[in-house]
């Protein structure tokens, strides 16, 4: 009933109105964010700029940590105080978690030489070690036992948007795609020498493309030729033979270049290897979060958390409840995704998803 004049019809105009008004008003924030690349600078001064100089970052592009207060917040459910930080990056999160617990020493991984250089000039020496590794062997640090251990899989942006690192194809550069790029072999190396298994298995297992064979053929027949020594001149030989219709949203050449990033790397095998380490190392109460961005990472942290819940690993797994067996709790039923604003304002967060999981039982 309206409240002034007691009619029903006149309530329900005036609430249509209403709900079109929040259209409206919803639609114009979307607009205004799309527009103004301002939230982007708002995050980047937020995460990157607090207590840093700011001529540290001249020419260096800029990564926006993803999650940041979700993972601040799983934490602080068990406050650390030795912290291990397994993919330092551009040190978001490491700078939000010294900021978040004034008590807590940080250990700081990264296989990329250049993001270890920056972490060394911006996170305060007297707090953190850095160690340029593969998180694969952090059995070997120094440090043995964490109370709070975060991956961030993936690359950072300032990998990605430097063209001199081979990672993309929306500007050209040498096909390296090596995250150390002082070790093993470059994406142009491994596409003239890999085998066609090796090759088919990086395109179709992990880069998920449908129409594998198309671009293995074009691969097998273009080694010794440029088309395999240029980021753009790849990416145009594996758009050339893939049919336009089946990729409205993506780039053709997406699927491909994630593909040979992942073989280039082992970065399946790294994340395989690191994580039962990475438990062991968690002291009784402690919490490991995961950041991955594919699915192929994320069914790797679901189904290891899954196996230490205690809980069956697949929907193929027949053991009963009495053969598993329980080492702590997953504290994400489902993962945590970014919210509609921290995708406006990142958009590269957009597949993000955050995994939980606290040891059991009581911190020493
Ligand atoms: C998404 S970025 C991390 C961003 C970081 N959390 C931040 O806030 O800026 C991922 C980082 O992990 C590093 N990385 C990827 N695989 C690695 C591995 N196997 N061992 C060590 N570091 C790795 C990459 O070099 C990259 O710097």
């Amino acid at each position: 009933m309206c409240e002034r004049c007691g009619a029903l019809w006149c309530w329900a105009v005036s609430l249509a109105w209403e709900a079109r008004a929040v259209a409206f008003f919803r639609k114009l924030r979307i607009l205004q964010t799309n527009c103004l690349p301002v939230r982007h600078i708002d995050n980047y001064k937020k995460y990157r700029l607090v207590g840093a100089d700011r001529d540290l970052y001249e020419g260096a592009v800029v990564h926006v940590p993803v999650l940041v207060a979700e993972v601040i917040e799983a934490f602080k459910l068990a406050p650390p105080i030795a912290f291990l930080d397994a993919t330092v990056g551009g040190c978001g999160h490491a700078q939000a978690i010294l900021d978040a617990f004034p008590g807590a020493n940080l250990w700081g991984i990264d296989r990329d030489p250049r993001a270890i250089g920056l972490a060394a000039k911006l996170l305060p020496q007297r707090r953190v070690q850095l160690f340029n590794n593969n998180y694969s062997e952090l059995d070997n640090l120094p440090q043995k036992t964490f109370d709070g251990i975060l991956f961030d899989f993936g690359l950072s942006s300032d990998q990605l948007d430097a063209p001199e690192r081979g990672f993309s194809f929306r500007s050209d550069g040498p096909l390296d795609m090596r995250m150390d790029p002082t070790k093993g072999i470059s994406a142009a190396q491994f596409l003239n020498t890999a085998s066609l298994e090796t090759l088919a298995q990086a395109v179709r297992d992990f880069g998920e493309e449908q129409n594998w064979r198309h671009v293995v053929n074009a691969i097998w027949r273009a080694r010794g030729t440029c088309q395999l020594e240029r980021t753009s001149a790849f990416a145009e030989l594996v758009r050339s033979v893939l049919p336009k219709r089946y990729y409205s949203k993506i780039d053709p050449a997406t699927r491909t270049f994630q593909g040979i990033r992942i073989a280039v790397n082992g970065e399946l095998e790294a994340i395989q290897s690191a994580l039962p380490k990475a438990f062991d190392a968690l002291v009784p109460g402690g919490i490991m979060a995961i950041i991955s961005f594919h699915s192929l990472e994320d069914r790797l942290i679901k189904q290891f958390f899954r196996q230490l819940a205690g809980l069956p690993v697949t929907r193929k797994d027949g053991r009963s409840k009495d053969e598993r067996q329980s080492f702590g709790m997953i504290r994400t039923t489902k993962p945590i995704t970014p919210s509609r604003d921290e995708i406006f304002a990142n958009p590269r967060c957009r597949s993000a998803k955050l995994r939980i999981f606290q040891k059991g039982g009581t911190r020493p």
